[in-house]
């Protein structure tokens, strides 16, 4: 059974095509890189994976339960970070740790115990009885990290996870991540970071308009685009590359 499967998984926005008959399979245990040019449709992706969106056509199965039958269950496995830090401003950090806690049921002595290390480990324990509203864009982001560890997730769906994080958190995240792949959870990951993609990720996907372009392992893909050392050149040479035009003129 895979982790995440999508049949025919498509969203349009009046004429927009923003997912196009997408049919992922992800097994348990993944880090699976969601790449692609700005629109492609990646967020518009992890919605419709994590149940913000409705799909327009097209199923979404989360470890084996389909999102639209029973919205509940399937919600209940997985753990989201979107592309703008989801919290509540007027709650301070600790405050919206215990929020999550309660939402996912994780009983109140597990709360009690790994509230304070979750926060510790991203360097938030001074600011945990402070208002969000007063927390850096970084600070916001590593605290949703910290929520969704709370629960214990076994998918993980991640819009851009590492954008404003120092080297020093991006780095923690990354092991992190490495380290929930050996345990069994599934990281279902959107990036422009091609270097955490080729380090990190099992199997990447290329998406440009809606669709899968170019999908495998790094070395997959390496042999299908022969001239193509690193991720950056495959990603050029499959989403067109870089046009100039007349650009040269004006710099
Ligand atoms: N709520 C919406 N209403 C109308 N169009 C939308 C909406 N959300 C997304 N779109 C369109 O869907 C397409 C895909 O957008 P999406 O945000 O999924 O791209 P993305 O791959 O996440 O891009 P980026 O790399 O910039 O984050 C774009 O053409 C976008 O304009
Ligand atoms: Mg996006």
């Amino acid at each position: 059974m895979f982790a995440i499967e999508t049949i025919g998984l498509t969203k349009k926005f009046n004429t927009t095509v923003a997912v196009n008959d997408l049919n992922l399979h992800v097994p348990p245990g993944e880090i699976f890189a969601f790449l692609g040019p700005n629109g492609a449709g990646k967020t518009t992706t992890v919605k419709l994976l994590s149940g913000l969106l409705r799909p327009t056509a097209g199923r979404v199965l989360l470890g084996g339960i389909d999102l639209a039958q029973s919205p509940q269950e399937a919600k209940s496995i997985i753990g989201l970070v979107s592309e703008q830090p989801f919290v509540y401003q007027h709650l301070t950090g600790f405050e919206f740790m215990r929020f999550v806690g309660d939402l996912y049921r994780v009983p109140v002595e597990e709360q009690a115990e790994k509230i304070p290390e979750l926060l510790k480990m991203f360097e938030l324990s001074e600011q945990e009885h402070q208002l969000i509203l007063s927390y850096s864009h970084g600070m916001k982001q590593k605290l949703v990290l910290a929520s969704v560890l709370l629960h214990r997730p076994k998918i993980l769906l991640l819009d851009e996870p590492l954008v404003g994080l120092d080297p020093k958190s991006a780095r923690l995240v990354k092991e992190i991540f490495a380290e929930l792949s050996h345990r069994g959870v599934t990281v279902f990951m959107c990036t422009h970071v091609l270097e955490i993609a080729e380090r990190l990720a099992g199997r990447i996907a290329i998406l440009s308009r809606g669709s899968v372009i170019a999908q495998g392992t790094l070395e997959e893909l390496r042999e299908q685009r022969a001239a193509s050392t690193t991720l950056e050149d495959i990603f050029l040479a499959v989403t067109g590359g870089i046009q100039y035009g007349d650009l040269l003129k004006y710099l």
